[in-house]
C-alpha cells in the first residue's frame, strides 16, 4: 500500500436501506470524490459476512451484484486508480487471517459485543452460528489486512472497530517481543474517524415505525426500514407514516422526541447540512404532516435519481473493474499475512 487507505464493507445479505447509505456508503464516495490522490480507498462486499445470520443462500450472488451496483449507481469512481471495489471471499487471505487472530482473541472479549447480544436474541432458529459469535475477528482481518486508517461505519460497528484496533495492538507488541517490527498499521481512534469524517459522533439512523431502534435490512417486516430498492412512492408513504409523539412542535431532541429527531437527521443528512441549522429551520413548526411531506419529497427524490442511475450502470465495467482491483488487493493482502506468518512461526523468520 502506497497510500494510507480508507476502507468499508456492506453485507450482502438483503435489500441495501437508508442506514447502510449515510452509514457507510456516502462517506466512502465523498473520500473517492475527494481525497484519493492522498488515499486508497476501498469499498468491498464482505460476502463471507452474508451468513452469520440465516440467510437464503439462492439470493446470495444477486446481492453481491446488487451492492456492487448501488456503490457505482450512488456515485463510486471506479475509473479512478485509487478507487477498489472486491469481494473478500476472493481474496483468500481474510480467511487465513481470520484463522490466526481467532487464536489470540479472548472468548470474553468476544462475549462483550453488544451486537452479538442484540442479534443473537432476534434469531428465530435454534441455532445461533459461532460466525455471528466471532465475525468481528474477520471484520478486524478485512480492516488490518490493507492497514486501513479509517473506516467509516455506523455507530453499531463502533465496538468492533475497537476491537480491530485492540488485536492489531496486541500483535505489534507479541511481534516485538519476538523480535520483530510491528506487523500492522493501527486503525485510527474512533473519535478521531468521526472527526475525518465531519461528524461528533457514530450515525445511527433509526426505524420509522419504532424510532427507539436501529433501521436494519434484516429487519423482518421493514415497515420502518427505506431500501434503498423501494419504489419511491412506497418510501414516501413509509416517511408519511412514520411513528413521531404527542408534543406537536418539531424540535431536535432525540431522548424525548426520537421520530422527529430521526427525521431531522436524515433531512439534514439528504441536505448535507449540520443538524443544528436544519432543526433551527424547522423549530416550532407545529405540523408534522408538513414536516414530513418535506422529508418523504427528499426520499423520493433521491430514490427516483438513485434507481435510474441503477439502470444505467455498466457491469462490464464492474466485472473489469472487480478483476483489477481483485489482483492487486490480493497481493497488498498476502503481503500483510506473510508477515504475520513470520510472526506466529507458520513461515521461516526473514522470509
Ligand atoms: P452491515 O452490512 O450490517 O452494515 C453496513 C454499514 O451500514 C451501517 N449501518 C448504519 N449506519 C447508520 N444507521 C443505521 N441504521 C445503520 N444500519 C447499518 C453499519 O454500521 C455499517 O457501517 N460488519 C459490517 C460489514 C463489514 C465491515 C468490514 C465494515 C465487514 N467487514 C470491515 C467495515 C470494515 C456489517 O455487518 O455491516
Amino acid at each position: 500500500m502506497d497510500k494510507p487507505t480508507i476502507l468499508t464493507g456492506i453485507r450482502a445479505n438483503n435489500d441495501l436501506q437508508l442506514g447502510n447509505y449515510f452509514g457507510a456508503i456516502l462517506p466512502m464516495i465523498d473520500m473517492a470524490k475527494h481525497h484519493s490522490d492522498q488515499y486508497q480507498i476501498n469499498l468491498f462486499v464482505p460476502d463471507l459476512h452474508s451468513f452469520t445470520t440465516p440467510t437464503d443462500l439462492s439470493i446470495l450472488q444477486k446481492a453481491v451484484t446488487s451492492n456492487l451496483r448501488v456503490y457505482v449507481a450512488a456515485g463510486l469512481t471506479i475509473d479512478n486508480a485509487n478507487v477498489h471495489i472486491y469481494r473478500q471471499s476472493y481474496v483468500p487471505a481474510h480467511s487465513e487471517l481470520t484463522w490466526i487472530l481467532s487464536c489470540f482473541t479472548g472468548f470474553g472479549e468476544m462475549s462483550r459485543m453488544t451486537q452479538f447480544k442484540d442479534k443473537s436474541t432476534k434469531i428465530k432458529e435454534d441455532r445461533i452460528s459461532v460466525g455471528l459469535f466471532s465475525y468481528p475477528i474477520l471484520m478486524a482481518a478485512d480492516i488490518l489486512l490493507y492497514g486501513a486508517s479509517y473506516v467509516p461505519v455506523g455507530d453499531d460497528q463502533t465496538q468492533h472497530l475497537e476491537f480491530a484496533r485492540d488485536i492489531a495492538t496486541r500483535f505489534n507488541t507479541m511481534a516485538t517481543k519476538y523480535g520483530y517490527q510491528e506487523p500492522f498499521i493501527i486503525p485510527e481512534p474512533v473519535k478521531k474517524q468521526h472527526g475525518f469524517f465531519g461528524k461528533d459522533q457514530g450515525l445511527r439512523i433509526m426505524d420509522l415505525v419504532d424510532p427507539t431502534k436501529k433501521m436494519s435490512k434484516s429487519d423482518e417486516l421493514g415497515k420502518g426500514v427505506i431500501f434503498l430498492s423501494d419504489a419511491p412512492e412506497i418510501a414516501k408513504k413509509k416517511v408519511m407514516s412514520a411513528t413521531t409523539d404527542d408534543k406537536a412542535t418539531v424540535a431536535y431532541n432525540p431522548a424525548e422526541q426520537p421520530g422527529i429527531s430521526n427525521l431531522l437527521e436524515i433531512l439534514s443528512l439528504f441536505r448535507q447540512q449540520p443538524i443544528l441549522d436544519v432543526a433551527a429551520e424547522f423549530a416550532g413548526m407545529t405540523s408534522y404532516g408538513e414536516f414530513k411531506s418535506i422529508v418523504a419529497d427528499e426520499v423520493e427524490k433521491f430514490l427516483v435519481e438513485l434507481q435510474a442511475n441503477i439502470n444505467k450502470v455498466d457491469d462490464d465495467a464492474i466485472q473489469k473493474k472487480l478483476e483489477y482491483s481483485e489482483a492487486l488487493v490480493n497481493e497488498q493482502a498476502n503481503h500483510t499475512l506473510h508477515k504475520i506468518q513470520r510472526v506466529v512461526g507458520l513461515r521461516p523468520a526473514g522470509k
